[in-house]
């Protein structure tokens, strides 16, 4: 396994619930953390369970290209480039194509696919002058299998999906590695705002997706975890 000691990562969506499982556990390996998310208090909480002081914590909209860049001015100035990139923020708009609003699939488009296209032309340089790093995103099931409903949703995550294997051609003599996390229900606040009827005690725990993140971060360098899909047990729609 390679060690996560002294890494540098920076954690989006670490107010929300997979990104702050992630979060934690990277940190007590030994990982330089640095966190983004928009709610400040649930950003906060996550910061103090990490020890992460004030430095490393960002309260950013990353729909903003302007904010992003300078997230990725300020932890170039506080050590240098980051060597792993997870993407954990995200939303899901879950309705039928008659209730979608533009604003809603715009939405999803702006912080699903527009915020890892930013962070990616903000932190792919400095992996560059390493010659190493890896990006984690995690584009779902629906990223990759169509659902009714989904159609926002869907196109976003599409979209990062083909987004990241086009870039994983250009990326092809570097040593900068993608790996995509394909994951089903997890139970998280992911959920609280779409009205559909699900069962969040059959997906899967916010921590054990946290977990699968980690254990991505320390993969030996040999090869490359180009997906990985992660389904509760009784749903497995792939
Ligand atoms: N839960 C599932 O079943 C599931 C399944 C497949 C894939 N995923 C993906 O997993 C990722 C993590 O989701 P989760 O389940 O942990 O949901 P979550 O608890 O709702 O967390 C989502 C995170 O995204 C952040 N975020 C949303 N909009 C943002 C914006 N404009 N700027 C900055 N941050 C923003 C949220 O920040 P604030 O709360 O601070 O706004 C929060 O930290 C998402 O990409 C999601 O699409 C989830």
């Amino acid at each position: 396994m390679e060690t996560l000691k002294g890494k540098r990562v920076l954690i989006t969506g670490a107010s929300g619930s997979i990104g702050s499982s992630a979060a934690h556990l990277i940190a007590n390996s030994g990982a330089i953390v640095y966190i983004t998310g928009r709610n400040e208090e649930r950003l906060q909480a996550t910061a103090t369970k990490c020890q992460l002081p004030s430095n490393r914590v960002f309260v950013s909209d990353i729909t903003n290209e302007n904010s992003v860049k300078e997230i990725a001015a300020a932890i170039l100035q506080d050590g240098g480039p980051i060597d792993i990139l997870i993407n954990a923020a995200g939303i899901g708009i879950i309705k039928p194509i008659e209730a979608l609003s533009t604003e809603d699939f715009q939405k999803s488009i702006a912080i699903n696919l527009m915020a890892p296209f930013y962070l990616i032309q903000s932190f792919l340089p400095g992996m560059k002058e390493n010659k190493k790093g890896l990006i984690i995103n995690i584009p779902g099931i629906l990223g990759k299998t169509p659902m009714a409903g989904a159609t926002a949703y869907s196109a976003s995550k599409y979209g990062l999906n083909g987004m990241m294997k086009s870039l994983r051609e250009e990326l092809k003599r570097t040593d900068i590695r993608i790996t995509q996390l394909f994951l089903g229900g997890a139970d998280t606040h992911f959920w609280d705002t779409i009205d559909l009827r699900v069962q969040r005690d059959k997906m899967i725990v916010a921590e054990e997706a946290g977990r699968a993140i980690w254990f991505l971060c320390q993969q030996p360098l040999s090869g490359v975890v180009s997906e990985m899909i992660l389904q509760p047990f009784n749903h497995q729609a792939i």
